[in-house]
């Protein structure tokens, strides 16, 4: 037999139910913060993440799905090409390639799937789905200001909220400028110097190379080390720093709460200043709900204009998880099943679902050749309010038997009162 890969599953009723509630809820929030949908390619050119998300994050490094495409002749050079990890190089490319700031569009939204070779246990998937967004545009229009920051932190809680998810923690850090990462780069270094040998090789191979990665190492043994580094707060500059203060007030004048953590360096290394992450207690090792942050270098490095931006991406995967409370009250139950009873009546019951689904009804339909008590057996596993029975006598009354299956309750309903005594319920 064969199966879906390893890492990857199919998502089936009724989870698809909560996925589309989920995005129709996100669509909603998106609309009022006047963000438009972008959908890019979901393979790219290698280049575009080695040099985005960065070569020595262990997104680039060890987790794409990368291939050789053939050029066009035998002899052609073949194209790297890489199944996209994350999103935000995929608009920040198309940013660029389409001057979207001539278009003033500046705030742009997307769902869709991604691709990393973890290793997959709950909440981690090699084909996941992200939910993210990014405010992106000219210094000009004020895409540099905390402003934006806050708006989109405040955009989150209340989606969250929107959602009914409860106990979220926004954790919130700054990792400062380049120049700031420079001299915080040149710190860790230092300070990992006498201890690199007593690490993972990871560890020992970040300390040389970009230090800062060491901070998303996930060996227990190191963690003792770790929480003895310096820690980026102690680099910011003047800028930075005021900067950082005023997002944070503005969230504290809108009401959302956050934490601080100076660990919460992201495992991109395109990341400026403000950086991310809520996280929800019941989804256990994996509780990264959504991450995002700030990278206002990002267009300039990959050969567009000067172009600050701030976003974010949410496990859709994880946010499911954590709704799955919710999950009876989301999935829509038939409010009718149609039970024809006799031969012809098929025809009839036909004529009746398509009135009763145009008057936005949900309708489940069976068949003539069921007896009256398959009929509700099947009405009653497929979770329907209402049976209704389409007999001959019926059909000539126009007046159909309606029972009510929690009840028992059975009446006779006129054809065109039908709709709205359905509905009632
Ligand atoms: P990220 O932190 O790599 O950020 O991913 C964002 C979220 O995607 C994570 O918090 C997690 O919920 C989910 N996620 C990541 N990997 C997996 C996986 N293997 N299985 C299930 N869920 C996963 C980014 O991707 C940035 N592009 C976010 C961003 C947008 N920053 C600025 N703009």
């Amino acid at each position: 037999m064969i199966k879906a890969v390893r890492g990857t599953r199919d998502l089936l009723p009724p989870d698809t139910a909560l996925w589309n509630f989920v995005e129709a809820a996100v669509r909603d929030v998106m609309r009022a913060y006047n963000f438009q949908e972008i959908r890019t390619p979901i393979f790219e050119e290698t280049q575009l993440f080695a040099r985005s998300v960065g070569e020595e994050t262990d997104i680039v490094s060890k987790e794409m799905y990368t291939w050789e495409d053939r050029g066009r002749a035998q002899s052609d050079k073949g194209q790297s090409l890489t199944l996209r990890p994350e999103n935000t190089a995929g608009v920040v490319r198309a940013y660029i390639e389409h001057k979207l700031w001539d278009l003033g569009l500046n705030k742009l939204y997307y769902i869709g799937p991604q691709f990393r070779r973890e290793r997959p246990q709950k909440g981690r998937y090699r084909q996941f789905y992200q939910i993210g967004a990014e405010v992106i545009g000219p210094p000009t229009a004020g895409s540099e200001s905390p402003a934006r920051d806050a708006e989109v932190l405040e955009m989150l809680a209340t989606l969250l909220d929107r959602l009914g998810i409860q106990n979220w923690t926004l954790e919130l850090n700054s990792v400062g400028c380049p120049a700031d990462r420079a001299r915080f780069n040149e710190a860790l270094r230092q300070a990992l110097e006498p201890v690199a040998a007593q690490m993972c090789v990871d560890c020992q191979r970040r300390a040389v190379t970009n230090p800062l990665r060491v901070f998303d190492c996930k060996v227990p043994e190191d963690q003792p080390i770790i929480e003895k580094l310096p820690r980026i707060s102690q680099f910011l500059d003047e800028g930075c720093r005021k900067h950082f203060e005023e997002v944070q007030a503005i969230l504290t004048s809108v009401g959302v709460p956050f934490i601080l953590n100076d660990r919460l360096v992201r495992g991109l290394d395109y990341y400026t200043r403000t950086a991310f992450e809520f996280t929800h207690g019941a989804l256990g090792a994996q509780n990264a709900i959504l991450g995002g942050g700030r990278y206002d270098g990002l267009s300039e490095s990959l050969g567009g204009p000067q172009a600050p931006g701030i976003g974010f991406a949410i496990g859709e995967d994880r946010l499911v998880m954590s709704l799955q409370q919710t999950a009876d009250a989301v999935i829509g139950k038939p409010n009718v099943y149609i039970a024809p009873l006799g031969p012809g009546m098929n025809r009839e019951a036909a004529r009746l679902a398509r009135e009763l689904r145009r008057h936005d009804l949900l309708v489940e339909l069976g068949d003539e050749s069921f007896r009256l008590k398959k009929s509700f057996e099947t009405a009653e596993k497929a979770g329907a309010l209402y049976a209704l029975i389409v007999g001959e006598n019926e059909v000539k009354a126009d007046a159909f038997a309606l029972k009510n299956l929690s009840t028992g309750e059975q009446v006779q309903v006129p054809r065109a009162e039908l709709a709205e005594r359905i509905r009632q319920d």
